[in-house]
């Protein structure tokens, strides 16, 4: 288990579109123990494997407040997408700034877990906004591309 560097805006492995993981290894396995360690270490509550530099579709989130529900999501596929919410959004990789995003309000979402066992997750709010910026990474997308204004007021604060 280790903290990984995190890649920043400006790198070219941010844009690129990430493969589809076919088995379970034990390198998927200690890449998905290592970006646990480095979200939770940044206090990020989402990470994406091409942010520590693999381009692999493997997500990890966890945004309850104790780390106390981490999800695991290798090759995400959003079933249903419905409702809008405007969201106001942070990236471990864009230090410093944040946006007001458009993303669905409630998302249905298959994967597979971190035992490669399909689940299908349903999720609101936050936990939908999460996702939806997590699936942005793997397609090279980051949330400055689709803001549609900066949050002024939490980039002021730093949060
Ligand atoms: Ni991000």
């Amino acid at each position: 288990m280790a903290v990984r560097p995190v890649h920043l805006i400006g790198d070219d492995i941010l844009r690129e579109v990430s493969s589809e993981v076919n088995e379970l290894t034990p390198e998927v396995s200690a890449l998905i123990e290592d970006m646990f360690d480095t979200m939770y270490d940044k206090d990020g509550v989402g990470l994406a494997a091409p942010q520590v530099g693999v381009l692999r579709r493997i997500i990890v989130i966890d945004t309850s407040p104790k780390k106390k529900n981490p999800i695991v999501l290798i090759n995400p596929e959003v079933v249903l997408q419905e409702g809008e919410q405007i969201t106001s959004e942070g990236c471990l990789s864009v230090p410093e700034i944040y946006g007001k995003c458009v993303r669905p309000e409630h998302v249905v979402v298959k994967a597979k877990d971190r035992n490669f066992k399909e689940i299908t997750i349903d999720a609101e709010g936050l936990l939908a906004k999460c996702i939806m910026h997590e699936i942005d990474h793997l397609n090279g997308v980051l949330f400055v591309d689709i803001m549609i204004e900066e949050d002024k007021d939490r980039t002021a604060k730093k949060e």
